[in-house]
């Protein structure tokens, strides 16, 4: 048997990505041992609730309501429990402590994005957001990584699958509004608080975030216009279609030369008029899609689910590997 170097993962939350990362770690431990050189072992889950329904058989030994110390001793923090605090000075601490960490929170990564980044950087380790932004679709490393070499001009987005599901629903079946909105509440795909998606917060967040990476410059949130689609009626999306045309709520960032030449960068969520030809007009029900155009690549399209708890764990596990990765490789 290999002698794998052993690395100590802590997750903090197990709703539905946490309890989906959580056993696919144990499950898949030996298979990404060999993968990745190196023994992910979960430390600990850290929960509000001790006696929460989960949905993953998990053993009752690796849950704890200690955050603050299941941090202290991981290698890698892998943070899903959402919202700000105690999210944000969790994630502050692990990487003082040096600690990978790797986080779905769109949330926190939008509002706090610079200042947890220069945390990581001061220390030497690696924040990883993958999963923040479009759920198992690779984008944030494609437009960190495999385009950097490139100048991108443009990002245009699916990127909420509620408002998604809702505008497809009422544009192929003729479904209302509220029967859309219930049956994506009752897939998942909803926020606790609907209004975020609906009125385009969500999407919001998730456009800072494309924005900032792909344009190399900070873009607050609260530069972001934002229009959500309460206000879409069945008859615009009729006239819509009449014309050719379908009803999306988009996140676009693009690149902007200003009249003094100074380069900045506009983002926006909208619901838009896309011609039907356009790929982003194929992306149904919940999915999500993000379009990208680049000086030398041209366009290219990612597509797939935008949510979901084994789907997004996907995600994590991709940032959990590669942040392995470097501790083996840097010994
Ligand atoms: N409420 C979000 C959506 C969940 O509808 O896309 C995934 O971020």
């Amino acid at each position: 048997m290999n002698a794998y170097r052993d690395l100590r993962v802590a997750v903090l939350g197990c709703g539905s990505v946490g309890s989906q990362v959580a056993r696919l770690i144990l499950e898949e431990g030996d298979e990404l041992a060999a993968r990745v050189g190196a023994r992910l072992t979960l430390v600990g889950i850290a929960v509000r609730d001790l006696d929460a329904p989960r949905e993953a058989d998990l053993p009752r030994e690796l849950f704890t309501t200690d955050a603050d110390r299941l941090v202290l001793g991981a290698d890698v923090v892998v943070e899903l429990m959402g919202g700000i605090e105690p999210a944000r000075s969790l994630i502050v601490r692990a990487l003082e402590g040096g600690a990978d960490v790797v986080t779905a929170n769109k949330a926190l990564i939008a509002a706090h994005g610079p200042e947890l980044r220069a945390a990581s950087e001061q220390v030497g380790a690696q924040l990883s957001y993958e999963a923040a932004v479009a759920g198992a679709i690779p984008i944030i490393r494609p437009l960190e990584w495999s385009l950097a070499g490139d100048r991108i001009t443009r990002v245009m987005g699916i990127v909420n699958g509620s408002t998604n599901y809702i505008l497809d629903r009422m544009d192929r079946f003729g479904d209302t509004a509220e029967d859309a909105m219930r049956v994506a509440a009752e897939l998942g795909f909803l926020e606790a608080d609907p209004t975020l998606d609906v009125e385009g917060y969500d999407a919001a967040q998730k456009a800072t975030i494309l924005a900032s990476i792909a344009f190399h410059t900070e873009v607050p949130v609260d530069k972001v216009h934002r229009e959500g689609i309460r206000e879409i009626t069945a008859e615009q999306i009729e006239t819509a279609k009449h014309a050719g045309s379908v009803i999306k709520l988009l996140a676009v960032a693009e690149r902007l030369a200003a009249s003094d030449g100074t380069p900045g960068v506009s983002a926006r969520v909208y619901p838009a008029l896309i011609s039907r030809d356009h790929p982003l007009a194929a992306v149904h029900e919940g999915k999500n899609a993000v379009f990208v155009e680049a000086e030398a690549a041209g366009e290219l399209m990612f597509y797939g689910a935008g949510a979901g708890g084994v789907e997004t764990a996907s995600a994590v596990l991709g940032d959990l590997v590669s942040a392995a990765r470097r501790h083996v490789v840097g010994g």
